[in-house]
């Protein structure tokens, strides 16, 4: 049996629906009970439902042999898994956004405030360009940090754009851009290489089409080596 976390949220109707069409299909997961373990023998898993941000931790731990996350929380949280499949959809960018018309302020004047889910995704990305920020990390509905005077700038996920374009936002720079991503416990690629790889095949068999479509080797996942 295979364990696989999966993030709970937007990215779960589509990480299903890829399973079910690699072969993994199962009534057993139902997404809109309270039940948060889906044992399914009969495809040889076991799902977890669990936060996004906490995918990473299962499958380091090995409390979980594979998760599915959003690479966004991969580079904020630079754990110790493998990343050997980029399942193609959730795409979304982590971009900054300001208030429509405080888009141009000179920021490397003073010290910007900065709100985030993100901190270290924007403290990295400040620094490397040498724009003194003060973090201010939040939890959600990041838009409202500008409008009530909480922060200069906010770092935040964007997808359709509609959030920002509600708030009177304007992206102003993209840091990164972040697509679902199948993650690997160290352990478990050894221990449980057949079923591992089987299922990265199909999985990659099915996955939606994009520039990163190409299979790639194994590698270390982390915010040190992907953020520019
Ligand atoms: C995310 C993100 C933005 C929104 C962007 O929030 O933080 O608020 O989606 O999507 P859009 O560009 O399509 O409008 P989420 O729904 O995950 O909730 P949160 O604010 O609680 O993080």
């Amino acid at each position: 049996m295979l364990t696989i976390a999966l993030s709970k949220g937007k990215l779960l109707d589509p990480t299903l629906e890829v399973f079910r069409r690699a072969g993994y299909a199962s009534a057993r997961v139902v997404t809109d009970s309270r039940k948060l373990v889906f044992p399914c023998p009969e495809i040889g898993i076991t799902f977890l439902i669990v936060r996004p941000t906490d995918v990473p931790t299962y499958v380091e731990y090995g409390a979980a042999d594979i998760g599915i996350c959003g690479k966004d929380v991969l580079l904020e949280q630079d754990s110790d898994v493998y990343e050997p499949l980029d399942l193609g959809f959730g795409a979304c960018r982590i971009a900054v956004a300001a208030l429509r018309g405080q888009g141009s302020r000179n920021r490397l004047s003073s010290k910007i405030r900065v709100a985030t889910k993100y901190p270290n995704i924007t403290e990295q990305y400040f620094n490397q360009r040498g724009v003194p920020v003060e973090l201010i990390k939040l939890y959600g509905s990041i838009e409202l940090a500008p409008i009530v005077g909480l922060a200069d700038r906010i770092v935040d996920l964007v997808e359709t754009g509609s959030t920002l374009k509600a708030h009177d936002l304007i992206e102003v720079e993209l840091i990164a851009r972040s697509t679902a991503r199948l993650i690997v416990n160290r352990a478990s690629l050894k221990l449980k290489h057949a079923a591992v790889t089987e299922l990265i095949r199909k999985l990659r068999g099915v996955r939606t089409s994009g520039k990163d479509a190409a299979p790639r080797k194994p590698s270390r996942t982390g915010r040190r080596a992907r953020i520019r």
